[in-house]
């Protein structure tokens, strides 16, 4: 399973990356506001940190706009995958960036049926967001297993990118359901690689190490 980080704070893609921890980088405009920097400044910067798929988001919500700036983004690198919302214009726009080779990232998406009609229009990842279903009491893996299963049964080649992840076993779930991809947030990257055993146990052998004679 591939490790992408979801964030746009370039400090906290340099410091996954020196772990070797990123794949690939999944931003979105929430993400590039809270950083109080330029779009355009911030996904050039990424783009020289990271060598592999960025998503970038398109604002319009017209078809006609969407292509516009997917073209746009498309032309400024090569790694830019370009983040479409999950409506049917976006499917429309979906369809035409692929007969141009554009890649997409299919967004906000929240149902076995959205992820069905974005693979059907060629999205090369759909992005169901698990968090924002968990907050409303919907269990949102469960929608991870229903995708994986509809794409497996077709062949879709559309990867499944798990989104809106919160906590370790939102990661662990992915991997266990054959997802594709999981874009995490840097503090949840943090704890993937803690435990308190680990904690103790090096706190134990290094005061037992220090009463080794020298
Ligand atoms: O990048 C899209 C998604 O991962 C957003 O997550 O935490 O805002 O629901 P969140």
């Amino acid at each position: 399973m591939k490790f992408f980080i979801d964030t746009a704070d370039v400090k906290e893609i340099r410091k996954a990356n020196e772990y070797g921890l990123v794949d690939g980088v999944t931003t979105n405009p929430s993400l590039i506001a809270k950083t109080g920097r330029k779009f355009e400044e911030v996904i050039e910067e990424i783009a020289s940190i990271i060598d592999g798929p960025i998503s970038v988001e398109v604002t319009a919500l017209d078809t006609d706009g969407m292509l516009k700036q997917a073209r746009n983004l498309a032309k400024m690198h090569d790694n830019f995958v370009i983040k479409i919302p999950m409506t049917l214009e976006g499917m429309a726009a979906v369809r035409k960036l692929k007969t141009e080779g554009i890649k997409t990232n299919v967004t906000l998406v929240f149902s076995a049926n959205q992820a069905l009609i974005a693979a059907k229009a060629g999205a090369t990842y759909v992005s169901p967001f698990v968090g924002r279903l968990d907050d409303i009491s919907a269990p949102g893996m469960e929608l991870i297993e229903q995708i994986v299963q509809i794409y497996d049964n077709y062949d879709f080649d559309t990867e499944v990118l798990v989104a809106s992840i919160r906590n370790p076993i939102h990661v662990m779930e992915a991997a266990m359901m054959g997802a594709d991809v999981a874009t995490i947030p840097f503090n949840v990257i943090d704890m993937l690689a803690r435990h308190p055993l680990t904690t103790s146990g090096i706190d134990k052998f290094m005061k037992d190490w220090a009463s080794v004679p020298k």
